[in-house]
């Protein structure tokens, strides 16, 4: 056999987040639990298709009129619509305007690649800023997009809260015009936010010195149970008339997670200059995967344009997210009863999918041996994957962590 022309290819290290999966995968143990990914379970620990995705998809399935053919570029045109005014909100001047150019993407993460390399193209400055922690794939979202990236302060250890000062301090000496990635809310890994009050002086300050704010949507409804709520960070620096981006997912607030649908929104200052960015963004798309797939977004689209369907779908995703926040709690109480060391008041203060429990590599590597508890090295715990049969187990493991391990 002649030896292989990738011969010289070395093995990839496993994605730091999906690597915690496929360990899980191959632990044989009964107790085993993974708090890795961010995929939220039932209490059952099993996965959850919204009853009205699931009433949506029968609607689609049963409309024999529907066709399998090619969406245009920017997707489907309905959908954009819509997702434009869920981030927005409905009475929206910037819609009314025609001031927005929104194009359907591949999730989240697609619609930060497509923003990222639309800025790299078309924007002057391009460095963009992204919090110190944040979701592992951002910095490499943004670099391969063609843009660099600097980190801002965000994360205060010592607190388990905001930096605030730090971030402040950060953004205030970034070069004018620089691009700002903002977790509108439920910051991921941290769990922590800006209050109102801090959001508008961040957006005082960004605006006083020209810097882009990219948005990133991935949890609007999913971390107070407000999809209102939820965007507000993002409707405050809408209704200022100002310009921005944002990249909306639809993977956890409405269980779409394999579906890939998401969407990117441009926020400009004048109709004439969104239609003229969206014909750019259309060389963005049209060359990487030509356009994006049909079936996810038909089913946002069913869900959004249906005043029952929409009201059902809050109802569902209120309860993903009043579910969370009971296993805060129950975590919470169950260390509680421990007499744990430490002040454990940061789990109910931090919001949204994850906790990030301030336990070290050591102390996260011991329990994945002594436990079978799965999570990533910076002790970030998915609060989905919980339930409340294994908070127990989580709370034992942490204690033994925190009492045995160094
Ligand atoms: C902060 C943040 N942004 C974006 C995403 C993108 O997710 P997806 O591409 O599945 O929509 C995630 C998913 O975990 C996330 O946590």
């Amino acid at each position: 056999m002649a030896d292989s022309v990738f011969n010289h290819v070395v093995r990839a290290p496993e994605d730091p987040i999906l690597g915690v999966t496929v360990a899980y995968n191959k632990d044989t143990s009964p107790n085993k639990l993974n708090l890795g990914v961010g995929a939220y379970r039932t209490e059952e620990g099993k996965p959850l298709v919204l009853s009205v995705v699931r009433q949506a998809e029968q609607s689609l399935v049963n409309d024999p009129s529907r066709v399998k053919e090619y969406l245009p570029i920017i997707g489907l045109a309905e959908f954009n619509k819509l997702s434009a005014k869920l981030i927005c909100g409905a009475d929206s001047p910037a819609i009314q305007e025609n001031r927005v150019t929104t194009v359907q993407c591949l999730s989240g993460t697609g619609s930060l690649r497509v923003g990222g390399e639309f800025l790299a193209r078309h924007y002057h400055e391009r460095t963009i800023y992204i919090p110190q922690p944040t979701w592992g794939n951002h910095p490499k979202v943004f670099t391969l997009a063609g843009l660099s990236v600097k980190y801002y302060r965000y994360y205060d250890p010592g607190t388990r809260g905001l930096d605030f000062q730090g971030l402040l301090e950060d953004l205030g000496s970034a070069p004018s015009g620089a691009v700002v990635l903002l977790h509108a809310c439920a910051h991921n890994p941290t769990g922590v936010d800006p209050t109102v009050e801090q959001w508008e002086q961040i957006r005082q300050l960004m605006r006083s010195k020209q810097l882009l704010p990219f948005f990133d949507s991935a949890y609007q409804g999913f971390a107070s149970g407000s999809l209102d709520a939820d965007a507000q960070s993002v409707r405050m620096f809408v209704a200022d008339g100002g310009e921005c981006l944002v990249a909306q997912s639809y993977a956890k607030n409405m269980g779409l997670y394999g579906e890939r649908v998401g969407a990117l929104s441009i926020v400009c200052k004048t109709s004439d200059v969104a239609g003229k960015v969206e014909s750019q963004l259309k060389l963005v798309i049209r060359p990487m995967y030509s356009n994006p797939p049909l079936h996810g977004a038909s089913i946002v689209a069913t869900i959004l344009r249906d005043k029952d369907m929409y009201n059902e779908w809050t109802i569902e995703l209120k309860a993903m997210a009043d579910r969370i926040i009971s296993m805060r709690h129950q975590l919470f109480e169950a260390l509680k009863t421990r007499g744990t060391p430490g002040d454990w008041s940061h789990i109910i203060k931090q919001i949204g999918m994850f906790t990030f429990t301030g336990l070290n590599s050591e102390q996260v590597a011991f329990m994945r041996q002594e436990y079978h508890i799965y999570m990533t090295s910076d002790g970030r715990i998915s609060m989905a994957g919980l339930s409340s049969r294994t908070v127990p187990h989580l709370a034992d493991a942490i204690h033994a962590a925190v009492t045995r391990a160094s």
